[in-house]
């Protein structure tokens, strides 16, 4: 979109050419960054809305799976490309809320670097353990990990990511010690979970639902105050007299400068596949719940953003670990 460059430098004189540009965005495939590995939770949901939203807008919206650094160097990408609404990106919870207070030297920030387009999904934890361990309860399960200590090793997406920040919290309230081993994803973390090469971790329940079912994984609880209707028999840690409850979210967002003609066609494309029956009967199988009502959009974003940061910062202090 040539007309853009010209529109910061010219003024008045180029908003009439840069309409029409406007009106037929897009003109090309849009690209979406990832900041996970493939295959991992917020990879899977941002396939699922991405495919039904590409048909909304006419072009494709193509992954690009940019990780490390808990998901921090893909949204520095993302907040750093041409705001054009051909670069736009999935973040999460851990890099939309947890990241400032991980890195201080973080090259973005969540509640002004984006555009905000709108959540994606929200999805609760799962504690899960690989299947080779005996333990069958969540008590047993907690009271094992603790005698073990860092004899056993513990999976996540990287510092700040949300598989890392639950760990942070599910490990500190029981005084759990185990070796943290990071990945680029929690894709590569059921992996090696699946193949007992690491013996536990707490992921969104959309990335682990299909391995439970399989029975190639372990499952102690969802970390939730109502039981999936995905996961009938899976109790949830309330039931097991425990109160850790822990829900993650994935939300799309483009480039500050992004024209909000372009936000608002994103917009309606990801609420139009949210609305999708076979999307929601989809995110029922994936233990995920779309925004509703004020929560959908910029502003529910935006809100939702403000809020988190507000709410994990001083967990992750009182942690005191850092990213950097
Ligand atoms: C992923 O897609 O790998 C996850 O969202 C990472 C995480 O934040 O735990």
């Amino acid at each position: 979109m040539h007309c853009m460059r010209f529109l910061i430098a010219g003024g008045i004189a180029l908003v009439a050419f840069c309409a029409p540009a406007l009106a037929q965005y897009p003109t090309k495939a849009i690209t979406v960054i990832v900041p996970f590995a493939a295959g991992g939770p917020t990879d899977v949901v941002t396939r699922l809305v991405g495919e039904h939203m590409g048909r909304t807008l006419g072009q494709t919206l193509v992954v690009e799976n940019i990780g490390g650094a808990g998901g921090s160097l893909g949204m520095t990408r993302a907040a750093q490309a041409t705001p054009d609404g051909y670069t736009i990106a999935v973040g999460n919870m851990g890099t939309q809320s947890a990241a400032p207070a991980l890195y201080p030297n973080l090259k973005y920030d969540p509640a002004t670097s984006f555009a905000q387009v709108g959540v994606v999904n929200y999805t609760p934890q799962a504690i899960v353990s690989k299947k080779a361990l005996t333990t069958k309860t969540l008590k047993e399960f907690i009271a094992y990990v603790k005698a073990k200590g860092s004899e056993l090793t513990f999976g996540h997406a990287g510092v700040g990511s949300i598989s890392h920040v639950a760990g942070l919290v599910f490990n500190a309230k029981y005084g759990l010690t185990p070796n943290l081993v990071p990945y680029r994803g929690t894709g590569p973390v059921l992996q090696d979970l699946v193949a007992g090469q690491i013996d536990y971790t707490v992921d969104q329940s959309l990335n682990v639902i299909p391995q439970i079912k399989a029975g190639t994984i372990k499952v102690y609880a969802i970390a939730a105050p109502e039981r999936l209707s995905s996961l009938p028999d899976v109790p949830t840690t309330k039931e097991q007299g425990d109160d850790f409850i822990f829900s993650a979210w994935n939300a799309m967002v483009a480039p500050k400068d992004t024209p909000k003609e372009i936000v608002d066609k994103l917009v309606d494309a990801l609420n139009k596949a949210l609305d999708d029956p076979a999307i929601k009967a989809r995110y029922v199988e994936l233990g995920s719940s779309a925004p509703q009502g004020a929560e959908r959009g910029p502003a529910g974003l935006q809100k939702l953003v403000e809020s988190e940061v507000a709410r994990i910062t001083p967990v992750i202090k009182a942690a005191g670990v850092t990213g950097q």
